[in-house]
């Protein structure tokens, strides 16, 4: 049994608030009756109606996906470029949990459930993510130590994050660094970099949570299983 608002939204209505609404202005029947308790439970036998239009329960997906980069981390994109989205194969509603940049590549998360999504892109949920980044010039301890403690982006300080050397490559003056963040502010990683003088040339996500991109390819992707699901929830509780 589920609250009728939650059933609404879990079934791609609306989100849960507009699904209360909606309840509230008598739009709503469960098997021929208008329900208008916000209190309501239904069950999955139960015929629920939308303004007379019946609501079916969506199942919930789950994909990991390598992102390409040159890719858009949205539904819709009105330059018509190639969507995250568009590289799954399924009928249901999917998006993407968070964002990757056009140009940044690695792993993504997408599902038709809104619920975790909410949890997973909610700030105080401090969900690590792990960036591979190679930036112009040499990176040096100093640095490291900045990036780790934080630094001051539009006026607030990033939370404490973790950095690793990987490779420094002094004949071309490039450097290889692996940075753990728990926020998903715009261009985060980016920006952090851009604050010690080294621009970021490229950048991959190699790990999402406990996700890695074990076993997949660039533009390849692949169902949650059933555990990892409930994993997942565990991880945002
Ligand atoms: N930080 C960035 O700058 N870009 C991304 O795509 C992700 C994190």
């Amino acid at each position: 049994m589920e609250r009728l608002q939650k059933y609404l939204s879990a079934g791609g209505v609306a989100s849960r608030r507009k699904s209360e609404e909606l309840i509230l202005q008598g739009k709503v029947k469960v098997n021929g009756k208008t329900i208008t308790d916000l209190g309501f439970k239904v069950n999955d036998k139960d015929e629920v109606l939308v303004d007379n239009v019946k609501v079916f329960k969506q199942e919930k997906e789950y994909y990991l996906l390598y992102k390409p980069e040159k890719t858009i981390c949205s539904v819709h994109d009105e330059k018509n470029r190639t969507t995250v989205v568009d590289l799954i194969e399924t009928k249901e509603k999917i998006f993407p949990v968070g964002r990757l940049d056009y140009d940044t590549s690695g792993l993504l998360l997408l599902t038709n459930d809104g619920e975790i999504t909410n949890k997973l892109t909610h700030p105080s949920k401090d969900i690590e993510k792990t960036y591979y980044a190679k930036v112009d010039g040499i990176v040096t301890y100093e640095d490291i130590n900045k990036l780790e403690k934080g630094i001051l982006l539009d006026g607030v300080k990033t939370k404490k994050a973790t950095a690793k050397i990987r490779k420094i490559d002094k004949r071309n003056n490039k450097s290889y660094v692996e940075l753990t963040i728990t926020e998903g502010r715009n261009h985060q990683v980016k920006n952090m970099f851009a604050y010690i003088n080294h621009k970021v040339l490229k950048l991959k996500r190699i790990k999402y949570a406990f996700f890695t991109l074990e076993n997949l390819s660039i533009g390849e992707y692949r169902k949650l299983t059933i555990k990892e699901v409930k994993q997942l929830y565990n991880y945002v509780k």
